[in-house]
């Protein structure tokens, strides 16, 4: 990737940001997480919105966010939830998951929002063993290597008809050499080998580009059967 398509990139990026509409609680959010000293990660504008649709089209009430950063894609995945929906998101960081309170909060969603500070693996060991009702649509972005426990425990908490989308699937192509040793790309390699193995999931890969380089989703549907 040359600067000069990373510049296009993110131009078109720009380009379309009105159509996603990226409001004053979400650029607000981005400051306070800059001045916070957390690293910009967070998915973009446009990236938040094809969430906020996928948790729409799908008719999402319950959702679980691995990875909440300081919220930013929380809001977009909160704003698709009806007045009594819930999203579940986990955090390792406590510095992450206290700006990511006061954020979801100024965004208006702070209602509907918990977020659980800890290991993902260990909320979703607890979120099993509370019985909690399925997850509509479950987001996995946090660390990379333990993507494949993530999938394992999303589909312990889904149900047929249940949505989970992957980010940084593609990480500038990184994930197409089997050869790697880098736990984010064997990690995310692991996610996809139990997929294609699963009989109960149905599934694709969109490659995005964009003001955060070369990078996609894994979309997954859990099936009847
Ligand atoms: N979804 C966010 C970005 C998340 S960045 C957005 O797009 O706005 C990844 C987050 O996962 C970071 O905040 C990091 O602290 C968190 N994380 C890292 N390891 C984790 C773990 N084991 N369990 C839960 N969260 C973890
Ligand atoms: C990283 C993590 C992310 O979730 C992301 O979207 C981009 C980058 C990272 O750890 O570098
Ligand atoms: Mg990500």
């Amino acid at each position: 990737m040359t600067q000069q398509d990373q510049d296009s990139w993110s131009a078109v990026d720009d380009y379309f940001a009105p159509l996603a509409g990226e409001d004053d609680a979400l650029v607000a959010a981005n400051r306070d997480a800059d001045a916070a000293g957390l690293p910009a990660i967070q998915v973009t504008a446009t990236q938040g919105k094809l969430l906020q649709l996928l948790a729409q089209i799908q008719g999402s009430r319950r959702i679980l966010e691995i990875g909440t950063l300081a919220g930013y894609s929380t809001i977009w995945l909160a704003r698709a939830l009806p007045a009594d929906g819930r999203l579940v998101t986990c955090e390792y960081e406590p510095a992450h998951a206290a700006v990511a309170r006061a954020n979801v909060d100024r965004a208006g969603v702070g209602d509907r929002v918990e977020i659980r500070v800890g290991a993902g693996v260990d909320t979703l060991a607890a979120l099993v063993e509370e019985g909690v009702e399925p997850f509509d649509l479950v987001f996995i972005d946090a660390d990379k290597p333990s993507n494949p426990d993530y999938l394992a425990g999303a589909l312990r908490l889904t149900r047929p008809g249940s949505v989970i989308v992957l980010d940084n699937a593609v990480r500038n192509g990184g994930v197409a050499d089997a050869g790697s040793t880098q736990p984010d790309v064997v990690g995310t390699r692991r996610f996809v080998e139990a997929a294609v193995a699963d009989p109960r999931l149905s599934g694709t890969a969109v490659q995005t580009v964009g003001s955060k380089g070369w990078d996609g989703f894994v979309l997954l549907r859990v099936q009847n059967a």
